[in-house]
């Protein structure tokens, strides 16, 4: 059985996150999608949260499923029983550091492969970072996430909002 994993912050999840799982959902018998708990970072959403809303994004998608891990995504990977981490591409920019990163995957653990799938053009430019700072001024936001992330993220701006 081919497994990936897809392993990422999803601090949220956009319609480029969801168009690289259903991809590697067509080309992998299962794809575990890793969702980092990493206390160094401060995620606006809790790892809960996260895989909450990737858990309700993917209901239709049957060969999915969500997981929280913590440490590194080749143990996560070996864990799953995985062959093989994915990941998305979407600019020059990106690919620096995800060659630095598969390459050192790669030296961790001989037996699991990167799988870069280039993001789609009409989201290629899309980043959680992006979407937070659009939503942090109460910008549209409904092109780049599903209506599931665009309420959640309406949540956080009110409650912040209500908190100041
Ligand atoms: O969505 P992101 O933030 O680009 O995802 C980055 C992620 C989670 C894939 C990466 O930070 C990761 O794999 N972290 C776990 C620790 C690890 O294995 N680091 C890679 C060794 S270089």
């Amino acid at each position: 059985m081919a497994v990936a994993v897809y392993p990422g912050s999803f601090d949220p999840a956009t319609y480029g996150h969801l168009d690289v799982i259903a991809r590697a959902g067509n080309l992998f018998d299962e794809v575990i999608v890793g969702v980092l708990n990493n206390s160094a970072k401060s995620p606006l959403f809790s790892v809960e949260e996260r895989v909450n809303i990737l858990n309700r994004l993917t209901l239709e998608i049957p060969n999915v499923k969500i997981k929280a891990f913590s440490g590194l995504a080749v143990d996560f990977a070996r864990e799953c029983g995985a062959q093989v981490i994915v990941r998305g591409l979407r600019a020059i920019t990106d690919f620096e550091y995800e060659l630095q990163m598969a390459q050192t995957n790669r030296v961790l653990a001989p037996d699991v492969d990167t799988m870069f799938l280039t993001t789609s053009l009409e989201y290629a430019y899309l980043s959680s970072t992006i979407v937070k700072e659009v939503n942090a001024f109460n910008g549209e936001i409904s092109k780049f996430v599903p209506p599931i992330v665009a309420e959640a993220l309406q949540e956080k701006y009110m409650s912040r909002k209500n908190n100041k």
